[in-house]
């Protein structure tokens, strides 16, 4: 791995505290080591699963070799986004799930929190925006902020067939053409290699610019493939930073035993809480460049897990609720229920070692004790303190809890959250022997509201809408 120094790769190493979850600190609610330990055979056999399928397609396990497979695409992309930085004042991601959260996400993270507020000279690319719903008002919104034509819009679709992201891109097709721009000079798609609806629009219209989504990558597992390294690049993220990270993240977790793999023991812990009834993980950052990161892991964990039915068909109902909560924010709304409420959540602290920037807290107010003894003391300080109370607060009411420490946040160490939540998820899938990597549950809705649309094919699903019972006039008060 050539990225900077062995020595500075370690001093950014992200790591897992889960004292937190043990007998030690939370009595008889917390796990024995004993208890821990009958779950170290089935970690084995999921590691060595994950292990044994990496890089297959057919699985949907094509993710694992993205931090090691992508050197041309990563220069091809680095090129498109200098362009682009050249040529545009705005970039537009349109894409929904798996096609959105990741851009968002690293967006967030690793830039400005007011980017598109910065004076041109100060942000790294053109302003920024990933539209990922149908809302007819923020569609109207965001063609009140930016000019179609100085704009590049990245279509996200691995299947072109996504009513939400195909219904943006017709309004775009639509403007841009209205406007006498070729589509071809605005237009980037990300999507399948060969087959799907935005590989037959590229083909019709001469060939627009297409990155490629790996067959082997569903939508929640691509943040590291085009889908995120373009909007990232585009942004100035360094994007071999983020693979990385991802690659660093990959080797310290090559250990079958669950004790020395931070993804695996992460793994064990929820499904062991899981099996104990606690349904809801609250993941919270103490970092507001953190909160949308913990947007993408409700979808990757939630999608991933939420299934009715076991790998050798057997009827379940797996999976848990995710719950995203920002630290210190949320400590003045959802705390009172993490610590009082029922015994049916694990928080995962996000917590930050080092912030971006120290902000120092001057004297003053000397003669109000309540607020006098902030003065000498810095942001920093207080966030750390605060992020230390709660997880007391949490532990002292027996409440589950462990966190991911990070020595500060950067490129490198956002691609290790990044690897090690997908390979925490794919381990707890194959320990929960379900399919990780499908989602049967969305496509119900889906058809729906094809039905209603009147797409064809679809009749007998519009007669199924039709047949439902007339609504009960006295439930509807
Ligand atoms: O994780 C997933 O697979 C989904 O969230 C998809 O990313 C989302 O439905 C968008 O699908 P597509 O890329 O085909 O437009």
């Amino acid at each position: 791995m050539g990225y900077k120094t062995r020595e500075w790769r370690n001093s950014m190493r992200v790591t897992l505290d889960y004292n937190n979850m043990t007998e030690k600190f939370l009595g008889d609610k917390g796990f024995t080591d004993a208890q821990l330990s009958r779950y170290a055979s089935k970690a084995n056999e999921a590691f060595r699963y994950v292990k044994e399928n990496r890089g297959k397609d057919e699985l949907y396990m094509g993710w694992t070799e993205l931090p090691y497979n992508q050197k041309e695409i990563v220069a091809d992309i680095q090129q498109t986004a200098r362009e682009i930085r050249k040529n545009f004042q705005y970039f537009v991601v349109l894409g929904i799930g798996g096609s959105a959260l990741g851009p968002i996400m690293a967006f967030n993270a690793l830039c400005h929190l007011h980017y598109n507020d910065l004076p041109k000279f100060k942000r790294k690319g053109p302003k920024f925006y990933v539209e990922d719903n149908v809302d007819p008002v923020r569609m109207r919104d965001l063609l009140d902020v930016i000019e179609p034509e100085k704009t590049c819009f990245n279509v996200v679709s691995k299947s072109g067939a996504t009513s939400e992201t195909m219904t943006q891109y017709l309004i775009i097709l639509d403007l841009l053409t209205k406007a006498g721009v070729n589509v071809k000079d605005n237009v980037i798609f990300t999507t399948d290699e060969k087959k799907g609806n935005l590989k037959k629009i590229s083909d019709e219209c001469g060939g627009i610019k297409s990155y490629v989504l790996p067959d082997g990558v569903g939508g929640r597992f691509s943040q590291l493939c085009p889908v995120g390294l373009l909007p990232a690049a585009v942004l100035g993220i360094d994007i071999v930073g983020l693979l990385a990270g991802a690659a660093y993240m990959d080797s310290i977790c090559n250990k079958p035993m669950m004790r020395h793999n931070p993804a695996l023991m992460c793994a064990v812990l929820q499904v062991a809480a899981m099996e104990q009834g606690k349904n809801v993980g609250v993941m919270m950052p103490y970092s507001d460049n953190l909160k949308y990161l913990a947007d993408w892991y409700c979808q990757l964990w939630a999608e991933s897990l939420g299934k009715n039915e076991t790998l050798d068909g057997k009827p379940c109902n797996y999976g848990q609720t995710p719950v995203k909560s920002l630290g210190v924010t949320d400590q003045h709304s959802q705390v009172q229920l993490y610590t009082e409420g029922p015994y049916d959540k694990v928080v995962t602290f996000l917590s930050l070692k080092k912030y971006a920037c120290e902000m120092p807290i001057p004297h003053g107010c000397e003669n109000i004790p309540d607020v006098a003894f902030l003065g000498g003391h810095t942001m920093e300080e207080l966030i750390q303190a605060e992020n230390a109370a709660t997880a007391y607060a949490l532990t002292k009411a027996g409440r589950m809890n462990y966190t991911l420490w990070i020595p500060e946040l950067n490129a490198f160490t956002l691609g290790q959250l990044l690897f090690l939540f997908e390979l925490q998820t794919a381990y707890a899938g194959a320990m929960l022997n379900i399919n990780t990597f499908n989602q049967p549950g969305v496509e119900e809705g889906k058809k729906a509201t094809f039905a209603l649309l009147g797409k064809a094919g679809y009749a007998e699903k519009k007669k199924e809408l039709d047949s439902l019972p007339e609504k009960d006039e006295k439930c509807i008060i």
